[in-house]
C-alpha cells in the first residue's frame, strides 16, 4: 500500500463524570487525512486546510507521531501528509486527538499493521503532548477504538472499549469561542475532597454499568460532574442555559465537552434529540457568540479507511 484516504472522528472526552477515563467517538465530523509512501525517509506535511497549524514536523501533533512511528518501526520509507480539520482546534471535541489519533492509524497501515490499537494509542498520546501538554489518552482512544471507552489505566495503559446502547444520541453545541486545553487543565483544583471523589467513582460506575445494560435511566443518574464541571464551566458563556435547555427538553444529562468550550447532551432516541438539539438552539440564540449545533449518533467503529 502507498496511498491511503482517512476519516478520524471527533471524540468527546471526559462524558461528564469521567475526567481523563471516558470518552467516545463522533459520527458525523472529523479529519480527513492521507498519507503517501516516499522513497526519501523521514515525514513532510504538504497541505493543511480547514484550520491554521503548524507544518513544523515536530510541532504538529500529527507529524510528530508520523516520525516518532518511523523511527520506531526503522522503517525504509518516508510519508507524506495531508490533513483536512473537519472543525477548529479548541472546539474541545478532540480536534488534535482526531489528527495524532489519525496519524497513527495511517502509519500503522503502511507499515503493514505493525502495532496493535494499544500502541497506537500510546503514539497518539505523544502527539497530544505535544499539542497540549499532556499525554491524555481518552480522545485519542476513544477514536481509535470507536464507541466508548474507559482508560482503566494510564501506567500500564488499559483501555476497555465499553458497549453503546442503540439508542443513545448526541446533541453537541460549539460555540464559535476558543478554551485551549492546557487553560482549562489549569483552572482545576489539585486536590479534591474523599465525598466528592465518592460521589464522582459512583457515577462512573453507574455510568458503565448503564452502558452495558441498556439502562437509559442508570445513565441519566450518572451523567454528573461535581468536579470538574463547577470549575469549567466558567469559561463557558451561557453553560447552565444550555445544560438546563437539554434536561427540560429531555436529555438523559449534559456536560462539557472534554475541556470545552463544546457543551455535549446525551439522548435517547432520534425524536428526543430533535427536541433537545431545538432546545439548545432557542437558549443560544441572540446571546451574541456565533455558534455550530449538530446531533450525532455514537460511531461505532472509529477511524476508517476512505
Ligand atoms: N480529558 C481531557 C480534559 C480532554 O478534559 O482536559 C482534553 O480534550
Amino acid at each position: 500500500m502507498d496511498y491511503l484516504k482517512i476519516f478520524s472522528p471527533a471524540t468527546v472526552a471526559n462524558v461528564s463524570c469521567g475526567f481523563d477515563s471516558l470518552g467516545f467517538a463522533v459520527d458525523e465530523i472529523g479529519d480527513t487525512m492521507t498519507f503517501i509512501k516516499t522513497p526519501q525517509k523521514g515525514v513532510e506535511i504538504t497541505n493543511i486546510t480547514g484550520a491554521n497549524l503548524s507544518y513544523d514536523v515536530d510541532k504538529n501533533a500529527a507529524s510528530a507521531v508520523v516520525k516518532k512511528m518511523l523511527l520506531d518501526a526503522n522503517a525504509d520509507f518516508g510519508i507524506q501528509l495531508t490533513i483536512h480539520k473537519g472543525y477548529s482546534p479548541g472546539s474541545g471535541l478532540g480536534s488534535s486527538a482526531a489528527s495524532a489519533a489519525g496519524a497513527a492509524f495511517g502509519t500503522n497501515q503502511l507499515l503493514n499493521h505493525k502495532y496493535a490499537n494499544l500502541a497506537l494509542t500510546k503514539f497518539a498520546m505523544f502527539g497530544e503532548e505535544i499539542a497540549c501538554g499532556s499525554q491524555i489518552a481518552d480522545n485519542v482512544a476513544a477514536a481509535i477504538y470507536g464507541g466508548f471507552v474507559l482508560i482503566r489505566s494510564y501506567e500500564p495503559l488499559e483501555i476497555i472499549k465499553l458497549p453503546v446502547p442503540q439508542e443513545l444520541r448526541l446533541v453537541a453545541i460549539r460555540p464559535q469561542i476558543e478554551v485551549r486545553t492546557e487553560d482549562a487543565r489549569n483552572v482545576l483544583p489539585k486536590e479534591i475532597l474523599l465525598k466528592d471523589a465518592i460521589t464522582q467513582w459512583a457515577n462512573v460506575g453507574g455510568l458503565i454499568s448503564g452502558l452495558y445494560s441498556n439502562d437509559y435511566n442508570l445513565i441519566s443518574n450518572s451523567l454528573v460532574d461535581i468536579i470538574v464541571e463547577p470549575h469549567r464551566k466558567k469559561l463557558i458563556p451561557f453553560f447552565d442555559e444550555v445544560k438546563n435547555a437539554a434536561i427540560q427538553a429531555g436529555a438523559l444529562g449534559a456536560g462539557i465537552s472534554g475541556s470545552g468550550p463544546t457543551i455535549f447532551a446525551l439522548c435517547k432516541g432520534d425524536k428526543i434529540a430533535r427536541n433537545v438539539y431545538n432546545s439548545i438552539e432557542k437558549s443560544y440564540r441572540n446571546k451574541g457568540i456565533d455558534f455550530e449545533l449538530f446531533t450525532s449518533k455514537i460511531n461505532q467503529e472509529g477511524i476508517k479507511i476512505l
